[in-house]
């Protein structure tokens, strides 16, 4: 038996990670993100994000908007989505919001952030400061070993084979209860490969999700939904995922690259309320 949480946990000096589950996510402890991080803090931070693919940072105050954008810019240039309201004044910052008049709440079906877009979001960074007495979790499933469970035979069929990623059918009209008018709005559509090789680790991971993904080229449309089909099973097979249950301030920390996520909105009519920022990410290969 190989000891998985072993095999990705690094050593870090000036964090603590504590392993959420053995596939995927860690708790992490010892950094107060109201403040600035130190260098030798963001180089732990930035392995233990490719170790663990999702961070939950603990203990943690209410972040102020300018200390949140200026982490997310640690990391990158920041994304701007192509479709949500952003926080007055603050337009690097995609307000998470749902009451009892909301129609939809953000995130309830599994997608990897905006992977309509050429460039996908690297990573995405969500601080929780309202949330509902129970419920209101977030799942997270792991990309790599969605890829790595496939049979040799599938690997195969896939590796090399692109599909559609498309956005209109989620985007459009879907922020209008918040304000926002997107009648003139072009909605992204971009083609991916199927598995894409993770940029810094090198590890293979499976990128097709059930919100974006609409078919896979060269392939008939019944081959397509049903090659697809398979996929997004594997996806969100329950072996891949954990779920977290916020408290007040956590700040999760995701790669959209290798993992995906599902908001479960199970607190109607009560309030649910974060803040996003996004980084940007590279084109899929
Ligand atoms: C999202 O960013 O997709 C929503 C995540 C959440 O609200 O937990």
């Amino acid at each position: 038996m190989v000891n998985l949480v072993k095999l990705r946990d690094h050593n870090y000096k000036f964090i603590s990670a504590k392993p959420f589950a053995p596939n995927l996510g860690a708790e992490v402890y010892g950094v107060d993100l109201s403040k600035p991080v130190s260098a030798a803090q963001f180089g732990d931070i930035s392995q233990a994000f490719l170790d663990h693919q999702v961070l939950f940072f603990k203990n943690q105050k209410e972040i102020p908007p300018d200390v949140h954008i200026a982490f997310g810019r640690k990391f990158g240039e920041l994304h701007a989505h192509p479709a949500a309201p952003t926080m007055e004044g603050y337009p690097e910052i995609f307000e998470i919001h749902a009451d009892k008049d909301s129609k939809i709440a953000n995130g309830e079906f599994w997608h990897s952030d905006v992977s309509c877009d050429e460039e996908p979001p690297l990573g995405t960074m969500l601080q929780i400061h309202l949330a509902p007495l129970c419920g209101g979790d977030t799942m997270f499933s792991d990309m790599y070993s969605a890829y790595d469970a496939l049979s040799t035979p599938i690997k195969r069929l896939i590796n090399g084979l692109t599909a559609v990623h498309e956005s209109e059918h989620i985007y459009k009209g879907r922020y209008a209860d918040r304000g926002v008018n997107d009648t003139n709005y072009i909605f992204p559509t971009a083609v991916h490969p199927i598995v894409r090789t993770h940029p810094e680790t090198g590890k293979k991971a499976l990128f097709v999700n059930r919100t974006f993904t609409t078919r896979i080229n060269g392939l008939s449309h019944e081959e397509s939904d049903s090659i697809l089909q398979l996929l997004f099973d594997q996806a969100e097979h329950i072996s891949h995922q954990i779920r977290f249950s916020w408290s007040i301030n956590d700040l999760a920390f995701w790669d959209n690259r290798c993992c995906m996520h599902r908001a479960i909105w199970d607190y109607w009519p009560e309030q649910r309320k974060g803040r996003r920022v996004t980084i940007k990410g590279d084109r899929p290969k």
